[in-house]
């Protein structure tokens, strides 16, 4: 029996542990290197969506075989205020590898509303990148108000308020190494 872990927070409950994650992430890298093999010559962008995404972006990377593997970040401001979900996502930093020609995955904590995503597709294919795909680690399907493509998912969840692993309230709670849900 492995000991559970308890939330730092005792208002959050553990969803996924580090375990969890670890192994779930290493599946989506191995995904990933198989379906780009064929394109080994072409350089494969891990876009991370910041801030989330970020402790995500680092452990799939190194999940992910692949002789031109590039990394970059853009920032989008999803939130207006606290926890409801902006309906106008801003480009608050850009990439700065330039997309055209590349393979490229958008790399993103969570798709809620999917606002941020379908904002984020718009705007980087008219860059022409040679293929656009996302890989979220979580969603909330029950959330959702636009239809937006997942091609690489690690975990369905309910309709919870979620923090850890990247995720923040109000910029808290990013590094716990557990993804906990709000009791
Ligand atoms: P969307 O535009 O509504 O799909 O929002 C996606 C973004 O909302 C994610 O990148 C997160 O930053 C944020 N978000 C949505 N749900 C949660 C949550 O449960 N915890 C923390 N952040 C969340
Ligand atoms: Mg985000």
């Amino acid at each position: 029996m492995v000991e559970r872990l308890e939330a730092e927070d005792p208002t959050f409950e553990i969803l996924f542990t580090p375990e969890d994650i670890k192994q779930r992430v290493e599946e989506l890298g191995y995904q990933i290197s198989e379906d780009y093999s064929g394109e080994k010559d072409t350089p494969l962008i891990l876009l991370g969506v910041l801030k989330g995404a970020t402790p995500f972006l680092v452990d799939l990377s190194r999940s992910v075989q692949h002789p031109n593997l590039l990394i970059d970040y853009i920032g989008v401001s999803s939130y207006g205020s606290e926890t409801t979900s902006s309906r106008e996502p801003q480009i608050t930093m850009d990439a700065r590898i330039p997309l055209k020609g590349k393979n490229v995955i958008i790399v993103e904590d969570i798709i809620d509303t999917g606002y941020s995503i379908d904002t984020l597709l718009d705007i980087l294919k008219a860059r022409k990148p040679n293929s656009l795909k996302v890989c979220a680690f979580l969603s909330k399907p029950s959330k959702r108000e636009i239809n937006v493509p997942i091609d690489y998912l690690g975990f369905e969840i309910e309709d919870k308020w979620v923090q850890g692993y990247g995720l923040d309230t109000n910029e808290k709670g990013r590094n716990w190494p557990y993804i906990a849900f709000k009791k």
